[in-house]
């Protein structure tokens, strides 16, 4: 399996751009299924995750022309020719599930294997399930939790929908599958990520009514049909606080291109607290970790606009070696700490409870062999290999592959030593 070799890193310099966002690219790529028209999608980042949902929409009957080194994906669906989605894509992403909405919407049938959970939770979707029996969809599913979920529909109708919980995939499923259902939907406590209003904005620009997108209140008014469009995919909010804390933890002054300032609001206000000099120019945001001395401060994640669970542990990595205890508390994901366990490796003397992880700050920590135990857990420990004595050997990479674009590359531009060694 291949590994990333990371040296301590002088403070990184220079400049970086940010790709586009994962999570805003995969739920476009399944709400161009409800056009027969191409779309095409621009910004696309490289990233394994993009590749499976290409393969994804090709097993459906979509014709995919994706030219990521352009970071462009063009999608068309003449015709659906599959209404079950492949085990052994779902298996490796779990936004397959994405697909579900706009199958019914088109086609009336979607079969899709119960997305497995992963390292960081459960990862139910009974929200999802909610909001589609809300429009009509009938669901069967199997009763000992093991097969796939067959859902058929024979007429769409908009409804009043509550959200328990602000769930991000459940908002975007009943979203894309009213765009298309007849009368009015409306989602109360809906999810109000920066993703979101990106997905409305291309349902939007397809012919779709969706109103409220980025609020908890999200109204959708069903069309006939929907028309092909082109899309920029918003920058990738979660990549541009990864290195945001990047600069501050090797107190370094860096550059970040293709930023949006709104977006990483809970981060900026953070990073300050912590001591951080950040801001913006006509180039993007400049973000300085050289200028104050950096202490520790407090982090409990929630939904948008509270900071944001996937920056949890890129940010435990700078309260690691800031001085001062701190307090990290997880409220989205039950099983968010894996990290923990690799940061102590390295001499964090780190302790969790529970959803709450005490930090002592302050360390210097020692080049040690870790595993990314999950995507943005990869990264937290490239951030501490930066920073620690001696070399810092990453395995399980794989994680990192799916979800940051030119990772490596970007770092080696900023003047970190990290190499990729193949088994
Ligand atoms: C999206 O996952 C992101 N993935 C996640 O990013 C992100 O961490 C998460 O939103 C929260 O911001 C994509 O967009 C592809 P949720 P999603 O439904 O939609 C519980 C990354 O690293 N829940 O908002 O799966 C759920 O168990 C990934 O890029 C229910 O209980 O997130 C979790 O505890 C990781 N029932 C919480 O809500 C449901 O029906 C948040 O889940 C649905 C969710």
């Amino acid at each position: 399996m291949a590994k990333f070799l990371v040296q301590k890193s002088a403070p990184l310099k220079g400049e970086v751009e940010i790709s586009g966002a994962k999570n805003a690219v995969l739920p476009i790529m399944a709400a161009a299924l409800l056009t027969d028209d191409l779309c095409t999608i621009m910004e696309a980042p490289a990233l394994r995750d993009v590749d499976v949902m290409c393969e994804l929409l090709e097993s459906l009957g979509a014709e995919v022309n994706a030219r990521l080194d352009e970071n462009i994906v063009e999608i068309q669906t003449r015709e659906i020719t599959e209404y079950e989605a492949p085990f052994e894509l779902t298996k490796k992403m779990r936004a397959s599930i994405l697909v579900m909405g706009p199958l019914l919407a088109r086609t009336g049938k979607a079969i899709i294997p119960l997305p497995g959970g992963c390292a960081i939770g459960k990862r139910p979707i009974e929200l999802h399930l909610k909001g589609l029996r809300a429009l009509g969809v009938t669901i069967e599913e199997d009763s000992g939790n093991q097969g796939p979920l067959v859902a058929t529909v024979e007429r769409l109708v908009g409804n009043d929908i509550y959200l328990d919980f602000p769930s991000v995939g459940a908002t975007e499923v009943i979203i894309m599958t009213a765009a298309l259902a007849e009368g009015i939907t409306v989602i109360e406590n809906a999810a109000q990520e920066p993703e979101i209003v990106d997905l409305a904005n291309f349902l939007n620009k397809m012919g779709a009514r969706i109103k409220g997108a980025g609020t908890d209140t999200v109204k959708i008014e069903g069309v006939e049909r929907l028309h092909g469009v082109s899309h920029h995919v918003i920058p990738d909010r979660i990549e541009a606080g990864t290195f945001m804390v990047a600069s501050v933890i090797t107190k370094g002054n860096i550059l970040i291109r293709n930023i949006l300032p709104d977006h990483v609001k809970p981060v900026t206000a953070k990073l300050r607290e912590c001591g951080a000099e950040i801001y913006m120019t006509d180039d993007g945001m400049v973000v300085r970790g050289d200028v104050n001395p950096i202490i520790s401060t407090d982090i409990k994640t929630l939904p948008y606009p509270g900071f944001p669970t996937d920056m949890q542990s890129p940010f435990m990595a700078l309260l690691a070696v800031s001085k001062g205890p701190s307090v990290v508390i997880e409220t989205v994901f039950e099983n968010r700490f894996m990290h923990v366990a690799e940061f102590n490796r390295m001499g964090a003397n780190i302790k969790t409870d529970g959803n709450c992880a005490i930090i002592p700050g302050g360390k210097q920590l020692q080049g040690a062999q870790v595993v990314a135990t999950d995507l943005r857990a990869g990264a937290a420990v490239i951030l501490t290999g930066l920073v620690a004595e001696g070399t810092t050997e990453v395995s399980e990479i794989y994680h990192i592959d799916r979800g940051y674009e030119k990772f490596v590359d970007k770092f080696r531009g900023l003047g970190a030593t990290i190499i990729r060694i193949e088994d």
